[in-house]
Parts: structure tokens; C-alpha cells; sequence
């Protein structure tokens, strides 16, 4: 196997949760992506550790009766929406039997069984926000190639190639936000062309246009241009032409970044026409979103999974409730009306401004938020002085790696009655869940799916502290 690049035959056994094929080969396991289970291919390895390797197909012998055929034009190349050959309805139930699955081999917890999970009542057209990336060496599909098309040149607007950050795929229709985003898009590539404007490459940091931000709400439409040279008379006149071809824009803005780096966070972002924020509702609550607010990109699943915390909380009169890694202050505020006091804790200091604008905004004189790493607030919770007060309800949402183990130190010693745990996540879920087991009784977990199409899944968990 050490030296072996390619296997002919493999017979795909199952799915691991990120949505590789799993197959077997002289005992050791071959990740292949873009298979199904039953499916039987010659692979290329793409990368190889110890034990184990990663590969792609490169010819099918028997395919899976449940395969589809990708509805975007752009399947083979984009780097988004990767699991489109795949039934959605398939799509959550493997969604629900990953969460299962690394419940029990990481956390060694074989119950509660996950409920079933929450999909999306639409899965294309779900996401309020996409950045579009320019680049003038666009990326030649192998359907051009094999058709032998003369292009008059390579500039491109769209997304990245899968693993590929110099690469640029030319979106002519993405399925993931409502119109007018694909029409912005070829609207925005029109008129670059018609100013001459050039294309920045990342690799000779050449080329004045760097991106284009399209945000979305239920009626709003929010761009922000991105560019890389200071030159604002010619983002004001691409972006008025813009508004002009898109009358539904309602807000624009333009950001210049003369640096290597793509982040626009530290960036002035510089408001042209229209509204300077959209609004997002979630249930009862309203959110401003500016150009560089943070919020869920699935906006109405995001309710949905934040329906789930309401409905599990189980608040005591005079209980307050601690948010922890609490982002704009979004679950918090979603709960306030339950409790006597929400506190919210999240290190970006942006989004804790944010925060406290959103509980003015939608009059949750309750609400209070602090800027800090929750490891360290939280050590000195509940002592004399201390920013953060002893609480009975904790909700966590922390990112990917889950929380710190002094963190789960920590909320044993402060033992709340009930902690709910958000994850996008769940094998550091599992893995925290795990510790947190010492002293708190998982009594049901619910998979919500927020990204049709790929591999990701939130898990939701509620935890009772057992007194015994
Ligand atoms: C998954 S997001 C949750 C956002 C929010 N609850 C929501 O629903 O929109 C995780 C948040 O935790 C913040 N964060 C990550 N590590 C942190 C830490 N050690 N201390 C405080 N905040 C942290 C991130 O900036 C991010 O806003």
C-alpha cells in the first residue's frame, strides 16, 4: 500500500461523517470522495497518512441506484455544495446517523439516540450571503477543453476552485441565494468589462477588482465591492451603474484593501447609496446587519435551531441565563423574554458592539454583553466583583474546536441546573459532552442540517446536572 497510487475495484462499505466513501483495502481504510455506499471504482490517491488515504474515483464499475445527477452546471469545478449527487432527503438521514455515529465513538454515548433531524425546508436559494471572488486567469472547464473553445480572455467572477485559492470558477448561476444574486453577479462582469477594469490576481497582487459581497434579507439586497487600489471614483461609478442594472439593491458599499490579505475586517467600509444595514428578522427579534456584521447565512434555519434552545430552556423565576461565545448576542436575545437577565460573553469586540445595539434595537433592557475569551470570564464567574454571575441556565455555542477543557472545569464548579450545547461540530461536541457527562445527564439531542449540500451539521444538546 505504501507505494501503491491507484486501486482498481474498491467496493465502497459506508460514509464517514465528512462524506467520504469508505473503503477497504489490505486492512487499511481508503477515504474516497464523491462515492456513494454499494459503489464499486478505480481510485487515484490524493494524499496518504499513516494507515490510511485519501483518494478520488476515476471510473465507476456499479454506481449507487440512489446517485442523482448535479443540478448546477458548476458541480464539477465549484468548490461549494459538494454532496449534489445525493438525494437531500439521503443527505439527512446520513446527517443523522453521522451525529450517532461519533456520539458513540467519541463520546461513548449511545444514548439518548439523536432525534430526528431538522432539514431544510428549501435546500437551493438558502444562504443571505456569498462573496464572489474576481480573477483574471478564470479557470478553463474540461467541458471548454474538450469542446476546444477559443476564450476571447480568462477574467472571471465566481467562486473557488475546490482546493484551489488562485482559482476562480466563472459563475454564470449559483442555486445558493435568492435572485437578484446571479443576476448581480452578471450584471457586476458586465460592467467591468464595459469600464475595462482589470481583475486582481492574488499570486502578482495585479488588478483592481478583488470582490463582490452580495448579502440578502426577506426584501433587502445589500453589495459591498471589494478593490484593491484607491481609486473611490471608479467604485462610486461601478456601483451606481450596478444599482442602475439591479434597481432591487438597496444598500452599497465599497471597501478598499491594498494588502496581501483577502480579510476586509480591518477595513473602512465605505457606504455609496441606499440604507447603511439591512434587517434580518428572527422571530420576534430584529437585526441590523452592517457590511461586516457576522450573522447565521441559513437565516431561517437558524430560527428554527434557535426554536429548539426556547423550547428545551427550562427558566425558573429569577433565573438569568449565561451566552456563552455569543457572536452578535442572537440566542441570547432570542431568550431574554424568558429570563430575568441574559449575560453574553464572545471575544470579537465588533460583534459584542453589535450585540448590545441588537438588545437596544429590539428593547432588551436585560441584556448585557462582554468582550473576552470565555476561558478566562468564566474562571472567575460568580466570585465578588466578577464580570459574569452565577447562573442556572448556560447556552454554548462555541466554533468548531469546541470548547477548552478548563472550560468544562469550569461550568462543573459553577454547575448550572441545565446547559444547552449548540455545535457545528459534534465530534468536539461528542468529545465535550463526554467530560461535561461527570456531572450532567444528556437528556436529548437534535441534528438540525443548516447546509444542504455539504457535510456540515449543527447538533443541539441539553444537559440536566444530576444531583445525585
Ligand atoms: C459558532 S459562533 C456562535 C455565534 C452566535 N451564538 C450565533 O448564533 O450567531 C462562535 C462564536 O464564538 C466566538 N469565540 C470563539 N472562541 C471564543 C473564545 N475563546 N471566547 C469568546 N468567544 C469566542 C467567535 O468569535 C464566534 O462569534
Amino acid at each position: 500500500m505504501a507505494r501503491k497510487k491507484e486501486f482498481e475495484s474498491l467496493t465502497i462499505d459506508s460514509l464517514e461523517y465528512q462524506g467520504n466513501g469508505v473503503a477497504r483495502h489490505d486492512g487499511r481504510v481508503i477515504f474516497v470522495e464523491g462515492v456513494l455506499p454499494g459503489e464499486v471504482v478505480d481510485v487515484r490517491v490524493t494524499r496518504r497518512k499513516k494507515g490510511f488515504a485519501f483518494a478520488t474515483p476515476t471510473e465507476f464499475h456499479a454506481r449507487s441506484p440512489l446517485r442523482q445527477d448535479p443540478f448546477c452546471e458548476h458541480f464539477a469545478d465549484c468548490g461549494g455544495c459538494t454532496w449534489q449527487y445525493l438525494p437531500y432527503e439521503e443527505q439527512v438521514a446520513n446527517k443523522g446517523a453521522f451525529v450517532a455515529e461519533v456520539m458513540e465513538r467519541i463520546g461513548g454515548i449511545t444514548e439518548p439516540l439523536p432525534l430526528p433531524i431538522l432539514g431544510c425546508d428549501r435546500n437551493t436559494e438558502y444562504r443571505n450571503k456569498l462573496e464572489f471572488s474576481f480573477s483574471p486567469t478564470g479557470w478553463i472547464t474540461q467541458s471548454q477543453v474538450d469542446a476546444g473553445v477559443e476564450l476571447p480572455h480568462r477574467n472571471a467572477l465566481g467562486f473557488h476552485v475546490k482546493g484551489r485559492f488562485n482559482r476562480v470558477v466563472d459563475v454564470s448561476r449559483c442555486f445558493l441565494q435568492r435572485e437578484p444574486s446571479n443576476h448581480v453577479r452578471n450584471e457586476a462582469r458586465r460592467i467591468a468589462a464595459g469600464l475595462d477594469l482589470s481583475f486582481h490576481d492574488p499570486q502578482t497582487h495585479e488588478g483592481l477588482l478583488r470582490s463582490l459581497t452580495v448579502r440578502t434579507s426577506d426584501d433587502e439586497v445589500m453589495v459591498i465591492l471589494c478593490i484593491y487600489e484607491d481609486r473611490p471614483d471608479i467604485a462610486a461609478r461601478f456601483l451606481s451603474l450596478l444599482m442602475e442594472a439591479v434597481p432591487e439593491i438597496t444598500s452599497a458599499h465599497y471597501v478598499i484593501n491594498p494588502t496581501r490579505n483577502d480579510d476586509i475586517s480591518p477595513h473602512e467600509v465605505i457606504h455609496v447609496a441606499g440604507t447603511r444595514t439591512i434587517t434580518e428578522r428572527c422571530g420576534h427579534l430584529r437585526f441590523a446587519i452592517h457590511p461586516k456584521s457576522f450573522y447565521q447565512t441559513n437565516a431561517r434555519q437558524a430560527e428554527r435551531l434557535y426554536g429548539v434552545v426556547r423550547e428545551w430552556i427550562e427558566p425558573e423565576p429569577g433565573d438569568s441565563l449565561l451566552d456563552l461565545y455569543c457572536g452578535i448576542g442572537s440566542i441570547g436575545l432570542y431568550l431574554a423574554d424568558l429570563v430575568k437577565e441574559v449575560v453574553g460573553v464572545e471575544y470579537v469586540e465588533a460583534a459584542v458592539e453589535h450585540a448590545i445595539l441588537n438588545a437596544t434595537t429590539n428593547e432588551c433592557g436585560n441584556a448585557r454583553f462582554f468582550a473576552g475569551d470565555v476561558r478566562d470570564l468564566i474562571a472567575t464567574a460568580g466570585r465578588e466583583g466578577a464580570p459574569l454571575p452565577r447562573t442556572e441556565l448556560v447556552v454554548l455555542d462555541p466554533p468548531r474546536a469546541g470548547i477548552h477543557p478548563d472550560v468544562v472545569t469550569e461550568l462543573i464548579r459553577l454547575a448550572p441546573r441545565q446547559i444547552i450545547y449548540v455545535s457545528c461540530k459534534p465530534s468536539t461536541q461528542a468529545r465535550d459532552l463526554k467530560l461535561l457527562s461527570q456531572r450532567y445527564e444528556i437528556r436529548r439531542m437534535q441534528p438540525v442540517d443548516m447546509f444542504p449540500h455539504t457535510f456540515h451539521i449543527e447538533n443541539v444538546a441539553d444537559l440536566r446536572r444530576r444531583d445525585d
